[in-house]
């Protein structure tokens, strides 16, 4: 809902619980008013009549105080935009007007004579979400081309506050997603992704916490862009303390766009989410907000998979895949994956990427027979793809070796023996929309886990006049291809995969159904990936799969297959082992634990998170609750020569009310579980249990029991 105050010029949008306001002067400068708890419009005229503050010789009256600071002026902050056209620079913009879109959507338009800009801000609600972005036109009547050299989607200001801490989301292959949170002190932190791809270093996400936040208490402002290529986030404490953080798509003067007359470039959207309820209600915010706004189908869970890479490698054949096919689906597994290896001269990493037609002499007749087996098996079948990318060693490269991102006479760097395909191009987005299509066509797909395993690094265009728009342009060419192979297959599934969680963002999330989250299953590893990952987005998209022990990976770990279960059942469950080489002892156990999760996967994929207590190297444990369901997953690393384990205290019930638990038999008063506490007899080393409690109708039901498990 907008609310526009007395003078025209003001504007408040709120959701449930919090509100958003700007004003325009009369000098057209867009100011900041409110971001915070909601406010009426009285309060944002009031806000709006504030005296201006005093001007003083060496800062700016505007610096800190704009909602998208545009280069030139008397501004010294990092702009939002910066233009260039007919030898002048900078933009001064008068306002045109302000219009309603779909959806209750604020747009505000102005307009650049010198360069026949037009720039329109849009915000929109979305419960407490704003996403912002910025749509420039070059309404020129000349022929003058306009050189965009950055555009963000927005500029975000924060209130006065003592202290703020800045929380990120770091990490690399194999350790993506790690929290970790530090004061924010004077002067610019810039995150982003100078690689193509979202990137495993940082997902484009930021939190800002106001004078010591907690879990469940205090002030939280985050925000997170919805884009898949290189992207930037600065969030600039300026000498005042004034907290503003800026952000948008393409790294330094990467994303640079050529805007000729009549042509319009919109950003991508920058989401912000205000809380008063710590970290753990801002990330239940984030979740509902992104399935309610983002996931394709996000009421819908997640189906149980098998993938054989693990397992298998690049040494594929259709008996082999057959054979674990059989296995799965004795498990109960619900999607059937065939990853790398099925197609071209692909027996390595060496050859074969880009020539997306089976293997002969792996796959005699094509997909079909064993698709068919898979169905028969009463599984449904996905395949791996990567389709940006090629060998040098394949018959696409032979044939079109322009395709490929480079610069003339310059060397092709290789990653992973593999180039990367333009798809800026047209020619290969109709390549590839071509090869893709006829393989969702040929044979009976259901799901495919669409990877992308190198940067960027010689991104150039050769012929093209304004090369620089490949980084933005190849990722919306992705983007194209995806949604076109979605219209045109509805029922198959999507998955994003960069070498595990190095292509997640909001962007991607729109148009797949989960996401690999990093190549590495060590479940104890994932304990805190997976926390990392839970501030932003749901358990629904969030796939974890059950390896083998010792890990094959790189460490080696052994750990019972209870901890792999119960650490992989917080996301969306998958199975990654060699079933060939488990005894039937341990494949028996796994279809109870695939049973047991399929019996809380509404609760897990679709419902409240709490995290209860941190993996700091000590016991963690979450908790979901849907209804009057609520399931508690607890862990323990290693315990401590005569250290008991602590109870978890439970977030999120009715203190009134009791809860049965089906694992034990006890009936809790929810009171006792919300201030003392569940014990959850977890002892000895990587030891982990899963809790299922019930609302009862009735509270005289509950004996009490505080116990529920004897102490350890
Ligand atoms: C990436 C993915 C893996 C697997 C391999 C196949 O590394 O993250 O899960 O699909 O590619 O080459």
């Amino acid at each position: 809902m907008i609310e526009i105050g007395a003078d025209d010029r003001t504007w408040l949008l709120s959701g449930p619980t919090s509100s958003y306001a700007l004003r325009l002067t009369d000098r057209d400068e867009l100011l900041h008013l409110h971001w915070g708890p909601r406010i009426a419009l009285a309060d944002a005229e009031a806000l709006a009549a504030a005296p201006t503050p005093p001007e003083r010789p060496f800062e700016s009256w505007l610096d800190g105080r704009e909602e998208y600071p545009v280069e030139g002026g008397p501004r010294f902050v990092r702009p939002a935009l910066s233009v260039r056209g007919g030898g002048v620079r900078g933009t001064e913009w008068r306002f045109l007007r302000w219009a309603e879109g779909a959806d209750g959507e604020l747009q505000l338009h102005f307009t650049d004579a010198v360069h026949g800009l037009q720039v329109t801000l849009s915000y929109r609600m979305r419960g407490d979400v704003v996403e912002r972005y910025a749509v420039l036109l070059n309404a020129s009547t000349g022929a003058t081309d306009l050189e965009v050299l950055r555009a963000d989607s927005a500029t975000w200001t924060l209130p006065p506050r003592e202290r703020w801490r800045f929380s990120q989301l770091h990490g690399r292959w194999a350790a993506e997603s790690r929290l970790v949170r530090s004061e924010l002190t004077y002067g610019e932190r810039v995150i982003g992704s100078r690689r193509g791809h979202t990137g495993h270093q940082h997902l484009p996400w930021v939190e800002l916490d106001a004078d010591g936040a907690t879990e469940e208490h205090g002030e939280v402002y985050s925000c997170a862009l919805a884009w898949s290529g290189s992207w930037r986030i600065s969030v600039h404490r300026l000498p005042d303390g004034a907290v503003q953080i800026t952000g948008g798509s393409g790294h330094d003067d990467s994303g640079q766009e050529l805007l000729p007359p009549g042509t319009a470039i919109a950003t991508p959207v920058f989401a912000g989410l205000w809380s008063d309820s710590g970290f753990g209600g801002t990330s239940r915010t984030w979740h509902a907000y992104q399935r309610a706004h983002v996931i394709p189908d996000a009421d819908e869970v997640r189906p149980v998979l098998y993938n054989s890479w693990e397992a298998t490698g690049f040494d594929i054949s259709e008996e082999q895949q057959r054979a674990l096919a059989e296995r799965a689906a004795e498990l109960g597994v619900e999607l059937f994956v065939v990853d790398d290896a099925w197609f071209g001269a692909r027996v390595s990493d060496r050859a074969g990427l880009g020539d997306w037609t089976p293997n002969p002499d792996r796959f005699p007749g094509g997909l079909g027979p064993l698709a068919d087996h898979v169905h028969a098996l009463g599984m449904r079948f996905g395949i791996w793809v990567e389709p940006e990318m090629v060998n040098a060693d394949s018959d696409l490269y032979r044939a079109h070796p322009d395709w490929v991102q480079h610069h003339p006479g310059r060397a092709r760097t290789e990653f992973r023996n593999q180039l990367v395909l333009n798809l800026a191009r047209e020619d290969v987005r109709n390549h590839l929309w071509e090869q893709l299509d006829a393989l969702l066509t040929g044979a009976p797909v259901d799901y495919v886990k669409w990877d992308f395993n190198r940067c960027f690094t010689d991104a150039g265009w050769p012929g093209e006049p304004y090369p620089q728009r490949l980084w933005d342009a190849h990722v919306h060419g992705f983007y194209d291809l995806l949604d076109r192979l979605r219209a045109a297959h509805p029922t198959v599934a999507f998955e994003s995969c960069s070498g595990g969680g190095g292509r997640v963002d909001l962007g991607v999330l729109a148009r797949t159904d989960q996401v690999w989250t990093s190549d590495n299953t060590d479940p104890l590893d994932r304990l805190a990936i997976q926390h990392g990952f839970s501030q932003i987005h749901p358990a629904r998209v969030m796939a974890a799969w059950v390896t083998d022990s010792p890990n094959t990976q790189l460490n080696g770990r052994v750990s019972s297959l209870r901890f792999r279960f119960v650490s992989a059942m917080a996301g969306v469950l998958g199975v990654g082992g060699d079933l060939t080489r488990w005894s039937a002892a341990e494949r028996a156990e796994a279809r109870d634990w695939v049973e047991l999760y399929k019996e809380i996967r509404p609760v897990v994929q679709l419902g409240d998170l709490y995290r209860l207590r941190d993996p700091d190297g000590g016991p963690c444990a979450v908790q979901y609750v849907r209804g009057d369901d609520v399931v508690v997953l607890a862990w323990l690393p290693a315990q401590a020569y005569g250290q008991e384990t602590p109870p978890v205290r439970l977030r999120g019930l009715d203190p009134a009310a009791a809860y049965a638990c089906a694992d034990t038999g006890a009936v809790h008063r929810g009171a006792v579980l919300l201030h003392h506490g569940l014990r959850t007899g977890l002892r000895g080393d990587l030891d982990a249990a899963v809790f299922r409690l019930r609302r009862l109708a009735d509270v005289t039901d509950a004996a009490d029991a505080y116990s529920g498990l004897a102490q350890s």
